[in-house]
């Protein structure tokens, strides 16, 4: 198992190139799946998660191959099986996004029922409720969705909660279903309005696009096209709040500051001076601590819960106390034990961590346990003084493309290790 080494108390400085956002290529890629035509996908980035998708896809029947200029092309003639195994749904979630488009195109699908993960309990029930009331017939038996449907029939949903995937999965099963759905209470986020982009190169009729009522017009078929995923929100955050918590001053490149509004705000309010044109956020803290801030995730556009842990870790080291309540995934704490390993005065009050901000974390063996909380823990360890050790670098690599190179080239130290050569400190005596 690799891990990453870092010593940390560098501020950091330049620039950083943000790659594609995870979280609309993997949505992107379940779209393909409604289309017997070549779909190419550019910007998508180099993850994990992105070739645990592609051997699923794969494993169907797909064709994927990569073009020119980083461009995926994923072809979908010859679809042999509807079955996302649990081997796959276990290591990402993500795979019940196959559901909504083989049960449209194809009238069965069989994907094994997501668990919990470590940022607590994660149902799907709004999914299949979503699907039935498509026509859908789902049974759930020995940890499988086993749904099959002649034809979906469009229907009025309001989805009880805002969900991000349950949307996704929905928008995909609506567009190739008979009539018109309508998805009350859809998420927002900037990468569901990106899959439906990408939908409506495809032929899809779609109307609401960023808004929380979506119509949906099936069609008979769709058809191949190309696009270009949106960059990653979240990887764009992360490295602020590292240049936030160091002190730096860097330039962040291929972003969309529009995407960050919620993040932005709150840097500021943490004494960040922020420019952003175009393609570009600079953002200058000119050797000063940040400034604890008050944050409540919520969905987009509100506060990302993807950025908690990374705000918790600022708060660790900023100046005076702050709250940072976690609204969408109430459980998403597990960063907040091993940041204490690391010398941060946090205390947990049901859904809320409270910071007292410490002048100097130390560095530590931590332990990652999901992804962004391990983000944050890179965060930390590149503020601590001495050596931070951060274990399951895996569920790093799930969301950050090369995120150890990015930071060297930012001034960090910061290097992998592989399991052969892992660390031992150094006795001293
Ligand atoms: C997506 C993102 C994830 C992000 C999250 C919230 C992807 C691949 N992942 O996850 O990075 O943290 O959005 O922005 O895009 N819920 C139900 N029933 C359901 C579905 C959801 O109760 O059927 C609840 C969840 O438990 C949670 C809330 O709704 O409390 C939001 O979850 P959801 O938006 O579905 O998260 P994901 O799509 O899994």
């Amino acid at each position: 198992m690799n891990q990453l080494i870092i010593e940390g108390g560098r501020p950091l400085h330049g620039e950083v190139r943000i790659s594609g956002a995870k979280n609309a290529a993997l949505p992107i890629l379940a779209a393909t799946l409604l289309t017997d035509q070549p779909v190419v996908i550019q910007n998508v980035p180099h993850l994990q998660d992105i070739t645990t998708t592609i051997t699923l896809l794969s494993q169907m029947g797909s064709s994927v191959t990569m073009k020119e200029s980083m461009g995926l092309e994923v072809v979908n003639n010859n679809i042999k099986s509807c079955f996302a195994p649990y081997d796959m749904v276990k290591t990402m979630r993500a795979s019940i996004l196959v559901l909504g488009p083989l049960l449209a195109r194809y009238g069965q699908a069989e994907v094994s029922l997501p668990g919990g993960c470590a940022i607590g309990p994660r149902p799907v029930n709004l999914h299949l409720q979503g699907l039935k009331k498509m026509g859908a017939d789902i049974q759930v038996e020995n940890g499988y969705i086993r749904a099959h449907a002649r034809k979906l029939n469009g229907a009025h949903l309001n989805l009880e909660m805002v969900t991000v995937s349950g949307t996704e999965n929905l928008m995909l099963a609506a567009v190739l279903a008979r009539g018109t759905s309508v998805i009350e209470n859809a998420a927002r986020e900037p990468e569901v309005e990106d899959l439906g982009r990408c939908l409506i190169r495809m032929g899809a009729r779609i109307d609401g696009l960023g808004t929380a009522r979506l119509e949906i017009a099936g069609v008979d078929e769709l058809l191949g096209t190309e696009h270009h995923i949106l960059p990653d929100r979240i990887e764009a955050g992360t490295y602020l709040v590292a240049a936030m918590m160091t002190g730096g001053e860097i330039k962040v490149r291929d972003i969309q500051p529009g995407l960050l509004d919620a993040v932005l705000e709150r840097l500021r309010e943490a004494g960040a001076i922020i420019d952003c044109s175009e393609n570009l956020i600079h953002l200058r803290m000119e050797g000063r601590r940040p400034l604890a801030v008050d944050i409540r995730t919520a969905p987009y556009p509100g506060f990302p819960t993807d950025m908690q842990a990374q705000l918790t870790a600022m708060n660790c080291v900023a100046i005076g106390s702050a709250a940072i309540t976690e609204d969408v995934f109430v459980h998403r704490f597990m960063h907040v034990q091993e940041l204490r390993r690391m010398g941060a005065e946090l205390r947990m009050d049901g859904s809320t961590v409270i910071s007292n901000g410490v002048p100097q974390l130390t560095g530590a063996p931590v332990m990652a346990t999901d992804l962004r909380a391990s983000a944050c823990l890179v965060l930390a360890g590149l503020v601590a003084s001495g050596t931070t050790v951060v274990d399951r670098v895996y569920h790093i690599d799930r969301g950050y493309e090369t995120i150890e190179e990015k930071f060297t080239r930012l001034g960090a130290r910061i290097r992998r290790v592989s399991a052969s050569e892992e660390y031992t400190p150094v006795a001293t005596d």
